[in-house]
């Protein structure tokens, strides 16, 4: 039965949908293991110092009892009760965290509980990024030794930190343009570092930091890099010179497809034609899509789809249509 504990316990501590958390009915009978249960979950240590959005814990709780009625189980551990009494008293706060728990390594990040915040989509955690982590997972040899450049990363860091955390990178550069998210990038990493990694770092990290995991020195940095301004950015690419350049979710708006293309151009025309470019995208409106993709083709860039299954973030592939394409030169301009 442990087993099946511990991956109700990944799903909640990541916030996977309470629909999508399978809860073994045999279990519920045994009171021992309805407290095991919360133990695990809403006990867990790692809820307790870095909580989990409470609305998502009320209904993860409410979720149990529903569970437990339906199967007409009298024997309720008191801890339930106990536990959602106290949620339902908490009050929703601005941010919440969500915990990735891989092997032996975990990952905490800190998010926006509004999709936009202080004008801005980047504090908050979206799915695309967690199929491109999980698209990371699947191929690390993609990125050993690589020289990584992400665009428009968001505040979470959460690629940034599978990459050094479950990968081996040489250098790891995340950017965005909007001063909060650059800082909550920094918190985030800075936050899943140990105590012996944080060592010799400033309280903020920013555009050029090494770090030593696991006894291996990293480089990493933070760029403030607006699409539309990417000639200010232009030393620092240069500097890095990326092997790979990844994005997650940054396809929505079409006033911005002409600067994030030239963007694109221009980091392909500092790295040089071996550069692979991910995109993970959430795609809402096929229309939108096409139009940037087509305006790619028209770059002399050459778009193909990946064939993905999510196997470590539980995404879940049939409520959100998320996509991971491969962009590179077209080879025939290569030559
Ligand atoms: C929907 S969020 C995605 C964040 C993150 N990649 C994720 O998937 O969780 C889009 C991100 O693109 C950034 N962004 C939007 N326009 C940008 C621009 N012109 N230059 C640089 N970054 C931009 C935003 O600040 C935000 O962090």
């Amino acid at each position: 039965m442990e087993h099946v504990i511990n991956d109700i316990k990944q799903k909640f501590l990541s916030g996977v949908p309470i629909d999508k958390i399978d809860i073994n009915t045999d279990m519920l009978f045994d009171w021992n293991l309805q407290e095991f249960l919360i133990k695990e979950t809403v006990l867990n240590d790692l809820n307790i110092t870095y909580p989990l959005k409470v609305e998502y814990q009320v209904s993860f709780l409410k979720y149990l009892l529903r569970k437990l009625q339906e199967l007409q189980i009298e024997e309720i551990h008191d801890a339930i009760y106990e536990q959602l009494t106290i949620k339902l008293r908490e009050a929703n706060l601005e941010y919440s965290y969500k915990h990735f728990l891989m092997q032996d390594k975990g990952i905490t990040i800190k998010e926006s509980n509004s999709f936009v915040r202080d004008g801005t989509t980047g504090l908050k955690l979206w799915p695309a990024a967690l199929a491109l982590s999980d698209f990371i997972l699947q191929n690390k040899l993609k990125f050993k030794d690589k020289s990584v450049l992400e665009l428009g990363s968001g505040g979470t860091g959460l690629i940034g930190l599978v990459l050094l955390k479950m990968c081996e990178p040489c250098k790891v550069f995340l950017s965005d343009c909007h001063n909060l998210v650059l800082e909550n990038i920094s918190k985030n990493i800075l936050m899943n570092l140990k105590d012996v990694e944080k060592e010799n770092l400033q309280n903020s990290l920013r555009v050029h930091t090494h770090l030593s995991l696991a006894n291996k020195m990293k480089e990493f940095g933070i760029l403030d890099l607006a699409w539309e301004d990417i000639d200010a950015s232009k030393s620092e690419i240069l500097k890095l010179k990326p092997n790979v350049l990844l994005a997650a979710d940054v396809i929505y708006d079409v006033s911005i497809f002409v600067p994030l293309i030239k963007c694109i151009k221009e980091v392909f025309q500092i790295a040089g034609p071996s550069l692979v470019f991910y995109l993970s995208q959430t795609i809402r409106s096929i229309t939108t899509f096409n139009e940037f993709s087509n305006l790619l083709r028209e770059n002399n860039f050459k778009i193909t789809k990946i064939e993905f299954i999510s196997k470590h973030f539980f995404i879940d592939e049939t409520s959100t249509e998320i996509q991971i394409f491969e962009v590179k030169l077209n080879e025939k301009l290569v030559q």
